[in-house]
């Protein structure tokens, strides 16, 4: 007997929740690695062993189901058959389909915690654990246990329909907010809305701090986006969380939403901003703000004035830290002197990406032009007076002219090639949406890349839609900043640039 394998615990597990539509193979093939295989191994490999006790641990998907967990739900169902299989062949064995533990384990973390108790369910404690266990031991045990705690009302008042195996405990069901009907729906405000985000995420959050970057992930913002529903009595996108990234801007929905109701609100997003007045195709244009970041520190028109009247320079060598020139004299003599030039600017790496309600992930593998055109777009709205509430849903046109590249060969290059992000990160088109985007514009918005010319195409596009009334204001800004050496070389072999560097 010495030496014998007398009893089997199977507590490997991992989770790879998800949306329906994000799961893939791997996510499942994840799940089902210690679940299904490691213990169909185990299986094969005690199969002859007469074991005292095994205990499988389950969970409590496998018999309710858990938001985003398809995956874990069907692989602690197999866990469950393997333990009902066993106990048919006369081997010993209990599945303990667990609700989540409080303290240890894969549901300890404290936003996980938060979810689960905002849904009704109840966290297990050490000793309440303990006692389950030692039940599962016990030689008249049944060969499937589940140990969830519950408040039943509160769990099942999220349901729309309680299924019928839970029917038994329906009495406790506190009614189902009935969704769609407009004489019921109630205004949603931002203390709401921050309510439920603390009681989602398990912390408070800043209400202009992106949600995904706040600790909200794609199930949480599931259940937010329920918690929502139910109070506001209305039906929302699935998509809710995404369109409105931030507390804030979801209050804006809601309110919006509460003044169309009314009557006292744009009908559409977009409607009745057409603006009245006749094209007149030689209406003059004021330019009310103007923000500016020039090579060598120019970062205002006064600046700027000031260097062109005292016939100052801001062309200087390619500074050390940007790229080296060593080898450039392997290019001839001419041209080597060519690639020496530029203009720089200060700073250019550094953005303010709360501000955009960006999260750090996307900011770092975006364009920098991207990044610069949100600040300094957003600082010439400012000059004129304009801040984040006066702008959203107006028809204001965003006119960008864009032509380097270069970051495109900066992201093929590194392991930002594969984020999720690079494709928008690197694209010119997105650079004028990115704006409308973050301010919530709705009028026309176009990168246009003509070249050297790109911000003066820009100019005259965004003067022409003020003056056939496509919008009623609008932004032009010209953007490019050389990030590799690769175009000064171009230049510079096709004799576009001056060995003086003007
Ligand atoms: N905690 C709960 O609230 C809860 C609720 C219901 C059910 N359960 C079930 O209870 C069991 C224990 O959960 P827990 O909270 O203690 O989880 P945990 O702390 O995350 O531990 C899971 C264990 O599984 C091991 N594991 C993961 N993938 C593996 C693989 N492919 N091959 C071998 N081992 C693997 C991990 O090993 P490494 O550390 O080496 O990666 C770890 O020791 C799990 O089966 C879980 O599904 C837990």
């Amino acid at each position: 007997e010495a030496g014998r394998l007398a009893g089997l615990w199977h507590a490997a597990g991992v989770l790879s929740d998800g949306l329906l539509r994000a799961q893939t193979a791997s996510t499942l093939r994840r799940v089902y690695a210690p679940k299904v295989h490691g213990a169909w191994g185990l299986q094969l490999a005690c199969a002859a062993a007469p074991l005292d006790a095994c205990v499988l641990f389950s969970s409590i998907a496998s018999l309710i189901g858990g938001g985003g967990q398809s995956n874990y739900g069907a692989a602690n169902g197999c866990l469950d058959s393997l333990g009902v299989c066993r106990r048919q062949r006369g081997q010993a064995a209990s599945s303990v389909q667990w609700g989540p533990w409080a303290d240890v384990g894969m549901a300890a973390s404290s936003s996980v915690n938060a979810r689960i108790q905002a849904s009704g369910m109840g966290l297990i404690g050490l000793e309440q654990g303990a006692t389950a266990f030692r039940a599962a031991l016990l030689p008249g045990a049944p060969a499937l246990l589940s140990l969830v705690v519950l408040s039943w009302g509160k769990f099942l008042s999220f349901m729309p329909a309680v299924p019928p195996l839970l029917q038994g405990f329906s009495s406790h069901r506190r009614p189902f907010a009935a969704v769609g009907d407009a004489s019921e729906r109630r205004v949603v405000t931002l203390e709401m809305i921050m309510e439920s985000l603390e009681s989602t995420i398990g912390t408070g959050v800043d209400a202009d701090a992106p949600l995904m970057e706040a600790g909200l992930d794609s199930l949480g913002a599931v259940e937010l986006g329920n918690q929502l529903q139910q109070e506001s009595g209305m039906t929302l996108p699935s998509t809710l969380i995404f369109d409105y990234p931030t507390a804030r801007q979801l209050a804006g929905y809601f309110k919006e939403e509460a003044d169309k109701a009314n009557g006292t609100g744009d009908a559409a997003v977009g409607d009745g901003l057409a603006p009245k007045a006749a094209v007149n195709l030689e209406a003059q244009v004021n330019a009310c703000g103007v923000s500016i970041m020039l090579p060598h520190g120019m970062n205002s028109a006064a600046m700027v004035r000031h260097m062109s009247a005292s016939s100052g320079d801001v062309i200087a060598e390619v500074p050390p830290e940007r790229w080296s020139l060593e080898g450039a004299e392997q290019l001839g003599e001419l041209i080597g002197r060519r690639v020496r030039h530029g203009g720089f600017v200060h700073a250019a790496e550094m953005f303010d990406n709360a501000r955009f309600s960006v999260s750090p992930a996307e900011a770092a593998a975006m364009d920098p032009q991207q990044r610069l055109l949100m600040e300094y777009g957003y600082e010439a709205f400012h000059g004129a007076g304009l801040d984040k509430a006066a702008l959203n849903n107006t028809l204001t046109g965003i006119f960008v002219g864009i032509a380097q590249q270069d970051w495109s060969d900066v992201v093929k290059n590194s392991t930002m090639g594969r984020s999720v992000y690079a494709a928008t990160g690197a694209s010119l088109s997105i650079a004028a949406g990115r704006i409308s985007f973050v301010l919530g514009l709705q009028g026309p918005c176009c990168s246009y890349d003509t070249a050297c010319s790109a911000a003066l195409a820009a100019n005259h596009a965004a003067l022409r839609a003020l003056q056939l009334n496509e919008c009623s204001s609008a932004l032009m800004i010209g953007v490019g900043t050389v990030l590799m050496p690769g175009v000064g070389i171009t230049f510079a072999t096709a004799g576009m640039t001056s060995a003086k560097g003007h």
